[in-house]
C-alpha cells in the first residue's frame, strides 16, 4: 500500500469512528457518563423509545396492536419503580448527570413518581385495546415523565 492509499484508509477509519460515536450521542447519552449514571440514562432512553413507538402506533389508522402495547408495558415497567430508584443512591456520582439534588431532599415525591410510572405501565397491559383509551393512557404516562422532569431533572 502506498502512503496515499494508507492515508485514504485512515481517513475512512476516522470517519467511521466519528459516525459511530456521533450516533451514540444522538441517543442522548451524555459523553463521559459511566456506571450507574450511564445506566439510568439508558433506562430513560428506553422510556423515550417506548413512548415514540406508542405515539407512532397511535397515529396509524388501525392503532396499536395488543403485542405493541404489551411490549411498551414491559419496557416502561422494567425500568421504573424500584429498578429506577436503585440507580439514584444518595451521595452518588454528580458528574455527567442531569439529576437534580432535590431527588434526595424530596425523596418521597421522587419515589412516588417512579412507583406511579411502574404501576401505570403494568396496568397498561390490561387495558382495552381501544384508541381513545390508549390515547388517554399515553397522556397520563407522559404526564408522569413530565412531572418528574420538572421537579427532578436539570438541564
Ligand atoms: C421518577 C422520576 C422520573 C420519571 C418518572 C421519568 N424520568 Fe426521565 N429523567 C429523570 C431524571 C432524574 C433524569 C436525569 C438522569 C441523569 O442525567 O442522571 C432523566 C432523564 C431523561 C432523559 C435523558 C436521558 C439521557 O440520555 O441523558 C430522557 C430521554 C428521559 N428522561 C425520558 C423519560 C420518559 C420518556 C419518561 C416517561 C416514560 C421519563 N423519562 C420518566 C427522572 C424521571
Amino acid at each position: 500500500m502506498g502512503w496515499l492509499s494508507r492515508l485514504g484508509f485512515l481517513a475512512v477509519v476516522a470517519m467511521t469512528v466519528l459516525i459511530v460515536v456521533g450516533a451514540d450521542s444522538q441517543l442522548g447519552a451524555h459523553d463521559g457518563a459511566t456506571g450507574i449514571v450511564k445506566e439510568r440514562q439508558q433506562g430513560m432512553v428506553a422510556f423515550k423509545k417506548a413512548m415514540k413507538t406508542w405515539k407512532l402506533a397511535l397515529d396509524e389508522p388501525q392503532g396499536p396492536t395488543p403485542e405493541t402495547i404489551g411490549e411498551i408495558s414491559t419496557q416502561l415497567s422494567s425500568h421504573a419503580g424500584a429498578r429506577l430508584l436503585g440507580l439514584y443512591p444518595e451521595n452518588g456520582p454528580t458528574k455527567h448527570t442531569d439529576a437534580s439534588p432535590r431527588i434526595w431532599t424530596e425523596w418521597a415525591e421522587f419515589e412516588r413518581l417512579a412507583n406511579a410510572l411502574e404501576a401505570r405501565a403494568l396496568a397498561l397491559a390490561t387495558v382495552d385495546i381501544d384508541k381513545s383509551v390508549l390515547r388517554s393512557e399515553f397522556k397520563a404516562i407522559g404526564g408522569l415523565c413530565k412531572a418528574c422532569h420538572e421537579s427532578f431533572r436539570e438541564r
